[in-house]
């Protein structure tokens, strides 16, 4: 049986440069091992050696590999985004919830990705496109801070492009060339036709926003226990046992980092929590 305390070598067979600080790494076993099953939401601690190890979503995993997209913020995780093809970095997981897309068979699906928050919502815009028959209507709403700062830009002009699945885009600052929308994700929820009784909403990005969007679907009749948040918090075991990435009662970690938004509201208001 896998230890789940060991990263396992993986080989970083491609290197995507999304934008000028994101990289997506497509990640195949180095042994002949078959890559481990993963839901849609779940993510890996990727390991480079030397730095440390950081929770990381799986931003893909169509073929035999997982793709995850890498922001880099500090420095284990610019280690990982300059890792070049060929070499090696650990990999531990998968773990944690993951989007509840069994449960939204037959549902409306209202996706919002703010920024990097589009990477763990790819594998459900994938498995949307490739079984639309399995949901009712199903609208994307997507901002980034600027033109330069979006990522999966050549999918994005395919998955635009899709039947029967809604795009809207938004910039928070936009050129003057720019035919979309401009302000914040938030105020693009204004341009769907919510049906209350069967939209399951799934959000990702930057914590404020996911707060904003949350509290104004509620607002707009959605109740919370149909809106679910992709959370991050300071990780090191991922496994349930240190406790870093504890809010409230959760561990992100084992109960997350997909969670319904009635279980987490009241935590997201405190401070600092
Ligand atoms: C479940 C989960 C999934 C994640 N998925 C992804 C992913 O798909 N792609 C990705 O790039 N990152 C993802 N992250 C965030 C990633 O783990 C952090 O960016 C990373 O831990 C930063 O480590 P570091 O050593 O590079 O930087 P640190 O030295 O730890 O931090 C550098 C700076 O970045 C800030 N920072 C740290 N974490 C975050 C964060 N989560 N968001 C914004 N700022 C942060 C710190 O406050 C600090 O100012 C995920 C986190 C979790 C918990
Ligand atoms: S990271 Fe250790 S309990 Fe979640």
């Amino acid at each position: 049986m896998k230890n789940p305390w060991l990263p396992e070598i993986w080989v970083v067979e491609r290197r995507i440069q999304e934008s000028e600080d994101t990289v997506s790494l497509e990640l195949r076993p180095e042994s002949k091992a078959v890559r481990p099953e993963a839901e849609p939401g779940q993510f890996n601690m990727l390991y480079s050696p030397g730095y440390g190890e950081i929770p990381v979503s799986i931003s893909s995993m169509r073929s035999g590999s997982f793709l995850h997209t890498i922001r880099s913020v500090g420095a284990i995780s610019a280690a990982l985004a300059g890792a070049q093809a060929g070499s090696c970095v650990g990999v531990r997981g998968p773990f944690g919830s993951s989007w509840p897309l069994s449960t939204a068979f037959g549902k409306n699906l209202l996706l919002l990705a703010g920024g990097l928050g589009l990477a763990p919502l790819r594998p459900v815009i994938e498995w949307v496109r490739d079984r639309r028959e399995d949901f009712a209507d199903c609208s994307v709403l997507h901002g980034a801070r600027d033109r330069d700062h979006l990522i999966f830009r050549d999918e994005l002009v395919t998955w635009q492009k899709s039947p029967g699945i809604h795009w809207a885009l938004t910039l928070d600052h936009a050129d003057l060339d720019w035919e979309g929308h401009v302000g914040s994700l938030p105020q693009l929820l204004d341009l769907v036709t919510l049906d209350k009784q069967t939209t399951v909403a799934l959000l990702c990005g930057p914590e404020i926003m996911m707060r904003a969007a949350a509290a104004y679907l509620v607002q707009l009749g959605l109740p919370a226990e149909r809106i679910y948040l992709s959370l991050e918090r300071n990780m090191k075991c991922a496994l349930g046992f240190c406790g870093h990435c504890q809010l409230g009662p959760e561990f992100i970690c084992r109960d997350g980092p997909i969670l319904a938004y009635d279980r987490v509201a009241a935590c997201l208001g405190v401070k600092e929590l």
